[in-house]
C-alpha cells in the first residue's frame, strides 16, 4: 500500500471501543466536545438571514484569489481592534474554508517533504495527519508546565536544524489554554517564519486580552490564523483565514495567492455575510465568553476539592488539562471514569506523556458540568 496513512493501525483505541459499549450502555457525560452548536451556543438566526439577503439579491460570481474584498476589509478592522491593535492590510489576508485548510496551505507554501515544522508538545491531533499528508516531520517543542505551560525557549532552540521550516504557536493553547503574552527572545534568534493559530483569541480567562502575534514579532514572517468556526460558534459555514504580517506579505504573499485560488474553497454567500457577522456579532462573543469563564470557574472550584488533581487556571481557551495523582495509567484511568459515567480525553491523545492528565472541556451546559465533574471526582476517588 502506498499514501496517506499507508503504514498506520486504523483500528478504533481502546477508549473509541469502549465509548461506543457505553453508548449501548445508556451513555454517559461528554466532557471532551469542542462543537459550541451542540452545547446551546447558537449565533442569532435573524443575523444570518440579515446577512445573508443582500447576497440573494445582488448574486453575482466575483471571484478573488485573496477572498471577497469587503471580507478582507472586514477582518483588516477586526485587527485593528484587538489589543494592541494591528494593522493587517486587507491586502495581506487571505480567506480559506477553515483554519485547518489554511494549515494545510501554509505546509505547501513553506516546506518540501523531508523538511521539520517546530510544533508544542501538548500537540493537537490534526497535525500529524497534516503532517502526514505533506511528509513533513513534527518536531515537539516543550511547553513548561511548571510555568503556566509558556514555551520552553531552550527546547525551541534545541529542537531547530537547517531543515525547519517554520514554529507554529497556538495562543491560546489547546489544550493547556496558555496565552503568548510577550516577544520569545529565542524566535528571534531562529529567525523562521511563524504561523500562529489564534482560534481562541477571543476566550481569554486569566487574560483580558490575547495580544495578536504579529503585535509581538513584527521582525519576523507572521501568518495568523483564525476564523468563524469558535470565534462566533459557526464551524458549519465554513469561514477562516490568513493574516500576513508585512515580512509574510513581501516574502510569500504572491505565492500564497496563488495558493489560495488553486481552491477558493470559502463559498462567496458566507464571504459576502462576514461583514454583517463581525460587525453586529460581538454581543453574542461575550455572552459566550462569559459562559465558558463561568464554567471554567466552576470547573476549577470543583476540581480544586480533590488533593490528587492540580488543575491551573488557564490564560484561556475552553479547556482545562489537569495532573492527576496516583494514577500512573493514563488510559486506564479513562476507561475507569467511562465507567463511571464521564468520557475525558487522556494527555496522551495530545501528544503529552510526562505524568498522568486529563483533558477537559468547559463547553458543556453548567449542569452537564457539574454531573460530569462530580463523577469524574468519584472515579479518581475510588480506583
Ligand atoms: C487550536 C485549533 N485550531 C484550529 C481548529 C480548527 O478550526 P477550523 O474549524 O477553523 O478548522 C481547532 C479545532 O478544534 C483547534 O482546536
Amino acid at each position: 500500500m502506498t499514501g496517506f496513512l499507508a503504514f498506520d493501525d486504523l483500528t478504533p483505541n481502546p477508549i473509541e471501543v469502549a465509548r461506543q459499549r457505553r453508548i449501548a450502555r445508556g451513555g454517559y457525560i461528554d466532557l471532551t466536545s469542542s462543537n459550541p452548536t451542540h452545547h446551546g451556543h447558537v449565533f442569532p438566526a435573524a443575523l444570518l438571514s440579515q446577512a445573508a439577503d443582500a447576497y440573494w439579491v445582488a448574486r453575482r460570481y466575483e471571484p478573488d484569489a485573496r477572498g471577497a474584498p469587503a471580507a478582507r476589509a472586514a477582518i483588516a478592522h477586526y485587527y485593528a481592534g484587538r489589543t494592541p491593535a494591528c494593522s493587517i492590510p486587507p491586502a495581506q489576508i487571505a480567506i480559506t474554508a477553515s483554519t485547518s485548510e489554511a494549515y494545510g496551505l501554509l505546509l505547501a507554501l513553506l516546506t518540501d517533504p523531508g523538511d521539520n515544522i517546530l510544533t508544542p508538545a501538548v500537540s493537537y491531533p490534526l497535525l500529524e495527519y497534516l503532517a502526514g499528508i505533506h511528509r513533513v516531520e513534527l518536531r515537539p517543542y516543550a511547553l513548561d508546565e511548571r510555568h503556566g505551560w509558556q514555551i520552553d525557549q531552550a527546547s525551541l532552540r534545541a529542537q531547530a536544524d537547517g531543515r525547519t521550516r517554520l514554529v507554529l504557536v497556538i495562543s491560546p493553547h489547546n489544550p493547556t489554554g496558555m496565552v503568548v503574552r510577550a516577544a520569545l527572545p529565542a524566535l528571534t534568534a531562529l529567525q523562521l517564519p511563524v504561523v500562529c493559530d489564534e482560534v481562541f483569541a477571543e476566550f481569554g480567562y486569566s487574560v483580558d486580552h490575547v495580544p495578536p502575534f504579529a503585535a509581538l514579532h513584527p521582525e519576523l514572517p507572521v501568518f495568523m490564523l483564525n476564523g468563524i468556526s469558535k470565534m462566533f460558534a459557526l464551524p458549519d459555514l465554513k469561514l477562516g483565514w490568513i493574516a500576513c504580517n508585512a515580512p509574510a506579505h513581501q516574502q510569500y504573499g504572491e505565492r500564497l495567492e496563488i495558493l489560495n485560488d488553486m481552491y477558493l474553497s470559502s463559498s462567496g454567500l458566507i464571504q459576502a455575510m462576514l461583514p454583517v457577522i463581525m460587525r453586529d456579532g460581538g454581543a453574542f462573543i461575550g455572552q459566550m465568553r462569559r459562559h465558558i469563564r463561568h464554567n471554567i470557574r466552576i470547573a476549577l472550584e470543583l476540581l480544586g476539592t480533590s488533593h490528587q488533581i492540580t488543575a491551573q487556571p488557564p490564560d484561556g481557551g475552553y479547556y482545562l488539562f489537569p495532573a492527576i495523582a496516583g494514577w500512573p495509567d493514563e488510559e486506564r484511568l479513562v476507561l475507569h471514569l467511562l465507567e463511571h459515567g464521564v468520557l475525558v480525553h487522556p494527555g496522551y491523545f495530545y501528544s503529552y506523556d510526562h505524568g498522568t492528565h486529563l483533558m477537559i472541556s468547559c463547553l458543556v451546559a453548567e449542569s452537564q458540568l457539574r454531573a460530569g465533574l462530580a463523577r469524574l471526582l468519584g472515579g479518581i476517588a475510588h480506583p
